[in-house]
């Protein structure tokens, strides 16, 4: 048998970067017959776990779809509560998350939550800046197209301005006028809950992504399905549109 240590020099390398598509809070609920609400509360415990496993594992960039642009369409009662939940974790965690070292971000639409929201939002990533264990981004009133479309602008802006010329118009810029600018591009995405779609969830930046599907429903997901998404990736061959 090969001593630990050798064990460790061979193991591959996390992903860099895994963003996860959370879903089936609320089969998760129903299935029990409580609140859907219930079932978020339950996802929220799933977040404070999976960040400890993405510490452990070595990730440096996590990212959770934590609301979508598209969920300003469910019932108010529901996105009351899940607003909700989001002060609570905003308020309850980030202390430890600050000592666990965890750097917090957020991307999406911030002119469509609710002030004092956004004020909390502000504060973790003041609070969290220096950090550098992990780099968690939270996507809230999120939407991939609309980001694209808010770079297209800004580009379009500085072109009409007489600051950009078209023909340096690249990838890379383009990146640089995402809300991820400066991240890498996730490199394996996991989504929970049996369903296969990316549903608007960082369209330009998982070109190259692995995508990972579990049944598993998101109150369920723990740090050994985490360990197991990130063994599937290491058996995926990852060849950039390249021959193996
Ligand atoms: C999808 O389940 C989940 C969401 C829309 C919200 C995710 C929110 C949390 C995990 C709570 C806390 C989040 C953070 C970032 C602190 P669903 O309601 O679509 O489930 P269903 O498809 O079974 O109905």
């Amino acid at each position: 048998m090969k001593p630990v240590s050798s064990l460790r020099e061979t193991a591959p390398p996390p992903p860099t970067h895994v963003g996860i598509i959370m879903d089936g809070n609320g089969r998760w609920a129903q299935g029990r017959g409580r609140p859907r609400i219930e079932g978020h509360r339950r996802g929220m415990e799933t977040v404070r776990e999976v960040v400890k496993g993405s510490i452990e594992q070595g990730i440096e960039y996590l990212t959770l779809y934590g609301f979508s642009i598209e969920n300003w369409k469910r019932p108010a009662a529901e996105i009351s509560s899940l607003m909700g939940l989001l002060r609570l974790y905003l308020r309850q965690e980030i202390k430890e998350l600050d000592q666990q070292g965890v750097r917090m971000r957020f991307i999406g639409q911030r002119s469509l939550l609710a002030n004092d929201i956004v004020s909390l939002i502000e504060e973790a990533e003041e609070q969290t800046k220096n950090n550098t264990a992990l780099n968690l981004v939270v996507a809230l009133s999120y939407g991939a197209r609309q980001e694209i479309t808010a770079a297209a602008q800004s580009v379009a802006r500085q072109v009409a301005a007489g600051e950009l010329d078209v023909s340096t118009i690249d990838e890379s810029v383009i990146s640089e006028y995402l809300e991820t600018a400066g991240m890498p591009d996730p490199d394996l995405v996991i989504r929970t809950s049996g369903e296969q779609r990316i549903s608007n969830f960082l369209l330009w930046q998982v070109a190259y992504a692995e995508l990972v599907f579990t049944d598993t429903l998101w109150p369920d997901f723990s740090r050994e399905d985490l360990r197991e998404a990130i063994n599937e990736f290491h058996r995926r061959e990852r060849r950039y549109g390249a021959t193996g």
